[in-house]
């Protein structure tokens, strides 16, 4: 992205000539304030939004990943959500070995047939994940997706997208919007955003201790 800039109807400017460049596939994660325009930046990448100014150029396909995945699933059973997200012309036999594969990938193996609402909440993102795969997406776009989740789901669902990021064969790439300074520490390279515009790349670890307010010492009498 280049000098990519959006401004909302009501005058409120969200993107002020943002770059951003990822360097290569993995895991790249941005942090940053609310209303900096994290969001906003997805939906541009991803197509819901047109922008102002500046250049996408993208290789590939996008998929957004949200926060509560309540807000994506849509049909009543694992297998019947992730057929709407497999390409058309599929014969019925393939749809379903495409789901079943899918559904394997994000340790969900079995449950083609489960009624999503009998789903765990990290189980519900791991099918979201899975229907951004079934989209043929090679860029994933997750917005604070694991803010709604417990630290073991959290974990499943971080080593999940890490292990997509890094797999030999086509690795993904994944652009994930964070406010838990704990998560800096799996990604490849991280990011701050401010008003509108990221800052360069840096390791998470460095990110993190520099938004991790030092441990405060006696107080002096
Ligand atoms: N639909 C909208 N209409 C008008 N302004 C909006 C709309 N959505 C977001 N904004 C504004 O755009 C700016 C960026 O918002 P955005 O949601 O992208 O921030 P964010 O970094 O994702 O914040 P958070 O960490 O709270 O999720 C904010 O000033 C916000 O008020
Ligand atoms: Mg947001």
């Amino acid at each position: 992205m280049e000098a990519l800039s959006f401004t909302w109807a009501n005058g409120q400017p969200a993107l002020r000539g943002c770059h951003l460049e990822l360097p290569h596939p993995g895991l790249w994660m941005l942090v940053g304030s609310n209303g900096s325009g994290k969001s906003t930046l997805l939906r541009l990448i991803v197509g819901l939004l047109p922008p102002c100014g500046g250049l996408i150029d993208m290789p590939g396909k996008a998929a957004l990943v949200f926060q509560n995945p309540d807000h994506q699933l849509l049909m009543p059973s694992c297998g019947s959500d992730l057929q709407l997200s497999l390409p058309e012309g599929l014969s019925p036999q393939e749809r379903q070995a495409r789901a079943d594969v899918l559904l394997a990938q994000v340790g969900l193996a079995g449950l083609h047939h489960r009624p999503i609402h009998t789903l765990s909440g990290g189980q519900k993102q791991r099918l979201a994940i899975a229907g951004a795969l079934a989209s043929s997406a090679t860029l994933l776009l997750l917005d604070e997706p694991t803010a709604l989740l417990d630290p073991n789901s959290q974990q499943d669902v971080l080593a999940l997208i890490r292990a997509l990021c890094s797999r030999p064969h086509q690795p993904l790439s994944a652009l994930w919007i964070t406010h838990r300074l704990e998560e800096l520490d799996s990604c490849d390279g991280a990011a701050r955003m401010e008003r509108g515009q990221v800052g360069p790349w840096q390791s998470g670890q460095a990110l993190r201790r520099s938004l991790t307010p030092l441990p405060s010492g006696p107080t002096e009498r």
